[in-house]
């Protein structure tokens, strides 16, 4: 299997080359470190696979190339558009309206979503080498302009990861650089945040998996941080967005009634409003401002006109 994690943000900001000089030179280098949907997996099958008996899988048989992994196969051959994920497309043009310029003060960091970052002290490769990578870049990216301090611009899972990047570097660097409400219900017993390894055991994983999420990712998220650096939240709301899950009979194998919440499609308000509650708590933060927009989509985020237009004033007014 070959991970394509550059192709879709490489060939998005290949698209926009420019003369050497044309960037604005007060503007402060912006790193994208996008969602996990900018992501493409291509797969290709060794003489080891069997295939599955025909029925009770709508997958045709793809031969013996490299082929594109998408939910569902048959609606990707259908319509070649879908090939085209929403990334930061529109955000890196609007950037680019403003005098950013790929190479020289605008940057891109992908990553494999596949590879999370672990809990402190257990190896994760994967992740430490986008932590390096990441740190090089932005120390470049700062040399290139003028020592300025980098504005790292994330997306979705990305923020994840940045943060994780971020509360593991020296402070001395990255400052010089820049309850218990149910989320599943059933009839007999509630799940909340903190039982979601026991949730997890229920609905059939099996005690490995479950042992993995309780020592490697459940302390990613028990330690996130303030980053200790300026930090801008922006955060699409007015949208119904799965607040909990309903397996009323207790059978995880059926589809659940979703119950909604406010958000912005993906990520509800309760998610956003406990960012807010970390950073905007601690005493070290040096700034911190949240902002939600109405009627945004998580997606709308970085491709609504009228959103991409806060994301590029927040940016500037870091700039200046
Ligand atoms: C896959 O896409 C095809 C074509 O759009 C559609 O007819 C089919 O119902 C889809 N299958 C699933 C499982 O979503
Ligand atoms: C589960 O949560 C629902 C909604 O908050 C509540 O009405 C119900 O009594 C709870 N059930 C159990 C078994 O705790
Ligand atoms: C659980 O749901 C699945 C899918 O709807 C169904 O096939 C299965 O029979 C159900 N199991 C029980 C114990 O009801
Ligand atoms: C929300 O967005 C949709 C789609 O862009 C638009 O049709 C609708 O008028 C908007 N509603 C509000 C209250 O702004």
């Amino acid at each position: 299997m070959a991970f394509q994690r550059l192709l879709p943000l490489v060939a998005l900001l290949g698209l926009f080359v420019a003369p050497p000089s044309s960037a604005v030179p007060s503007l402060h280098p912006v790193v994208l470190v996008p969602g996990n949907t900018c992501n493409q997996l291509e797969a290709r099958l060794t003489d080891e696979y069997e295939p599955p008996p025909a029925t009770g899988c709508r997958v045709p048989r793809q031969g013996w190339g490299w082929f594109r992994l998408w939910e569902n196969f048959t609606a990707l051959q259908e319509d070649p558009s879908l090939f085209l994920n929403v990334c930061m497309e529109g955000l890196v043009e609007a950037l680019e309206r403003v005098g950013y310029r790929e190479g020289e003060n605008l940057f891109g960091a992908p990553y494999d979503f596949r590879y999370a970052p672990a809990a402190p002290g257990l190896a994760s490769p994967a992740f430490s080498g986008f932590s390096s990578s990441l740190r090089h870049l932005m120390e470049r990216a700062s040399q290139r302009n003028g020592n300025k301090p980098v504005v790292l611009v994330t997306h979705s899972l990305g923020g994840l990861f940045d943060t994780v990047f971020l509360d593991q570097t020296p402070l001395r660097w990255r400052r010089r650089v820049y309850g218990r409400t149910p989320l599943v219900i059933t009839r007999d017993r509630n799940y909340s945040a903190e039982d979601m390894a026991e949730y997890l055991t229920a609905a059939g994983f099996s005690e490995d998996e479950v042992a993995r999420y309780r020592t490697r990712a459940l302390p990613v998220t028990l330690n996130l941080r303030a980053p200790l650096v300026p930090m801008t939240a922006m955060n699409g709301i007015g949208v119904p967005t799965v607040d909990k899950l309903v397996f009323w009979d207790g059978n995880f194998s059926g589809k659940p009634q979703l119950v909604n919440g406010d958000g912005d499609g993906q990520i509800n308000l309760e998610t956003v409003l406990a960012l807010q509650r970390l950073v905007g708590a601690d005493p070290d933060q040096p700034y911190f401002k949240s902002i939600l927009i109405p009627n945004t989509t998580h997606k709308g985020m970085i491709s609504d006109e009228s959103a991409l237009k806060r994301v590029v004033s927040e940016i500037l007014g870091a700039s200046s």
